[in-house]
């Protein structure tokens, strides 16, 4: 077995991608522990991760567009928010409502340090590390580089 299969490893947050790699025009995949995810930025500049799969036809999340904080998907253009509501269906009429049903799986997702954050459970064991000097003005912070792996 893998060790990124132990499902307590899901528990805890994982730092990403840097911030500077989100756009609020164009989704970024990711995959974490297996689990291929898209991640953007919301309206608010905050960055939001859900599962890279769309639930109507599956179609990959990250390979849409973000549209007014909301990440839409290449295929017929479903839209979710950051907590994975459906939030437009274009082939809804405007007397439609869209069903609680349409969502996809989001994820805990947070800004820290200048990185993206990601936990793939709603209950991580532990808080995003504390890092004191990060955020002391005496020290400075240097991002050296970002490699995938
Ligand atoms: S597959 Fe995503 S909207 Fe149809």
């Amino acid at each position: 077995m893998l060790v990124t299969q132990q499902p307590v490893l899901k528990r805890f947050w994982y730092p990403v991608m840097p911030l500077t790699h989100l756009s609020f025009e164009k989704p970024q995949p990711f995959e974490l522990l297996g689990q291929k995810i898209a991640l953007w930025l919301d309206a608010d500049g905050q960055p939001a991760a859900v599962v890279d799969r769309c639930c109507h036809r599956t179609a990959q999340l990250s390979k849409g567009v973000v549209v007014n904080g909301q990440i839409r998907c290449p295929y017929h253009g479903w839209s979710y928010c950051a907590d994975g509501t459906c939030g437009s269906v274009p082939q809804l009429t405007a007397e439609q409502s869209i069903p609680a049903s349409y969502r996809v799986q989001s994820y805990l997702c947070a800004n820290r340090y200048g990185y993206v954050w990601v936990c793939l459970d709603q209950n991580p064991l532990l808080p995003i590390p504390e890092i004191s000097e990060a955020e002391n003005p005496d020290y400075r912070l240097i991002s050296e580089f970002y490699h995938r792996v």
